[in-house]
């Protein structure tokens, strides 16, 4: 049995097909991101005057949980609060206040978190608001111009959307953790990061000393 033949033009269009296949699909693999849960938290009751909205952006899922743990807290201590991730939220006329947080994503705030400010910033204005970020710089060290450089992503916002001024803001350490992220995300995070150590640094402590400030402060109890 004769084998069937193919020419040299098409052998080199197939060879070169099927490394623009392979590539692709790697391509696509180094892309893929594990699925991230954003947790969520609804206080079961609301206060007669509403309650206080933790809007949150998050790449990873840290800020999430630094986001619920606010909202847990003021709630508990009778302000009744939920958590949301930005993109989840369609309305702010039930909330009395709002606390919105994000990671810094290269020495500034997440653009959704600014996007969501930006989109709202009509209706922030007229509440009480607060910001916060998440960051691996204070996980790493707690020096004064460390601080200072992260504190600048939140000055950033503010110089941004002036319109909007928050009460306080809150400075936390995030989490920072590979196996949520795409290999390729892996990759840039270890070739372009200053520090590339990873950890969860949160510090709950802090996290609920804080809410417990703020949540006086943005309804007005002191
Ligand atoms: C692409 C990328 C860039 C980051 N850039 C910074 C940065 O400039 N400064 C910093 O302190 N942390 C930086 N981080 C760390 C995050 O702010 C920190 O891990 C945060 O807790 C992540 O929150 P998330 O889990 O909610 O996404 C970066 C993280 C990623 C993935």
């Amino acid at each position: 049995m004769t084998q069937p033949k193919i020419t040299r033009r098409q052998f080199i269009i197939g060879t070169a097909g099927a490394s623009v296949l392979a590539l692709g699909g790697g391509a696509v693999a180094a892309m893929r991101q594990p699925t991230i849960e954003m947790g969520e938290f609804s206080a079961p009751q609301a206060n007669a005057q509403g309650k206080v909205l933790v809007a949150y952006a998050s790449r990873y899922g840290s800020t999430a949980g630094v986001a619920t743990a606010i909202a847990q807290t003021l709630s508990q201590k009778g302000i009744a609060a939920d958590a949301k991730f930005v993109a989840h939220i369609t309305s702010l006329s039930e909330y009395r206040a709002v606390i919105i947080g994000s990671p810094v994503i290269s020495s500034v705030w997440a653009q959704e978190a600014i996007n969501f400010v930006q989109a709202n910033k009509s209706e922030l204005s007229q509440k009480p608001v607060a910001y916060f970020l998440t960051c691996i710089t204070l996980g790493l060290t707690n020096q004064p111009e460390a601080r200072q450089k992260i504190a600048s992503a939140l000055e950033a916002v503010e110089k941004q959307i002036p319109d909007v001024k928050p009460l306080d803001k809150g400075m936390f350490a995030g989490a920072l953790d590979y196996s949520k992220m795409s290999l390729f995300m892996q990759l840039m995070y270890r070739a372009f990061a200053e520090d590339t150590t990873s950890g969860d640094f949160r510090n709950w402590q802090a996290i609920r000393t804080w809410a417990e400030m703020i949540g006086p402060k943005l309804v007005g109890k002191s």
